[in-house]
């Protein structure tokens, strides 16, 4: 098992204790759980149809599933089965990020080894900066080392270049898809990070 020699991101507290983030050590970044008074902020992150085109779980929902799915967003559960973050640069939000799912590797071994699913979704102002492959780094880093899951999965749309282009050439991580399986989301591509994957990031 290879745990990164230097971490991607600083570490404050623990998941449900108020200054619980993720800092990157790199570049201006901070992965925050959002209290409920920054709900607004991730509803107008959801709402935007720019960040939600490949993503049928928020672009097919209407205004009360946003807010639910904000809301959720919003809460920690004991044990986990989701970790969301905000994701900042300075004091600005910028976009959204981190494990909207953890439960078994395989559902019919619940006390099994644990896996999370990754997603991110960057407001348009703050593509192009690297800032998606880092937030996914530390989410990874953190999933594999910090919650100690098994994997962290990523699903996506053969169609959405950018995510493919932050999945394949900047990890170089190479797809584990099923040939002709979609999830419900309408995501037909998968990619699945290990402990071993992270040295190479
Ligand atoms: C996917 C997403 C997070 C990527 O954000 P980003 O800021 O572009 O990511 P990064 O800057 O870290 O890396 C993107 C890379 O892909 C390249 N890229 C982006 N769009 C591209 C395109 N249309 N064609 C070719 N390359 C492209 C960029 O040049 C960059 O590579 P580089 O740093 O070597 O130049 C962003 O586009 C987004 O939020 N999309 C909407 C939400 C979404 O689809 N999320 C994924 C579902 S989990």
């Amino acid at each position: 098992m290879q745990v990164p020699t230097t971490p991607s991101y600083k570490l404050f507290s623990h998941p449900g204790d108020r200054s619980f983030k993720l800092q990157s050590t790199s570049k201006d970044i901070t992965l925050r759980v959002p209290t409920i008074i920054e709900t607004s902020i991730l509803l107008d992150i959801l709402e935007n149809k720019e960040n939600s085109k490949f993503d049928k779980s928020i672009s097919d929902a209407n205004t009360q599933e946003l807010e639910s799915i904000a809301h959720r967003w919003t809460t920690i559960s004991h044990p986990l089965t989701h970790l969301n973050f905000l994701i900042w640069n300075g004091d600005t939000p910028i976009g959204i990020g981190g494990l909207g799912w953890i439960g078994p590797c395989d559902k019919t071994q619940p006390e099994g080894p644990r896996a999370g699913a990754a997603g991110v979704v960057l407001q348009p102002f703050a593509r192009g900066k690297g800032f998606a492959y880092e937030a996914l780094k530390m989410v990874f880093e953190y999933g594999l080392c910090g919650l100690g899951l098994a994997e962290v999965r990523i699903g996506s749309y053969s169609e959405n270049i950018p995510m493919r282009m932050v999945m394949e050439k900047k990890f170089g991580l190479v797809t584990e898809t099923i040939e002709g399986v979609v999830d419900e989301f309408g995501n037909d591509l998968l990619w699945v990070v290990r402990m071993d994957d992270l040295e190479s990031f």
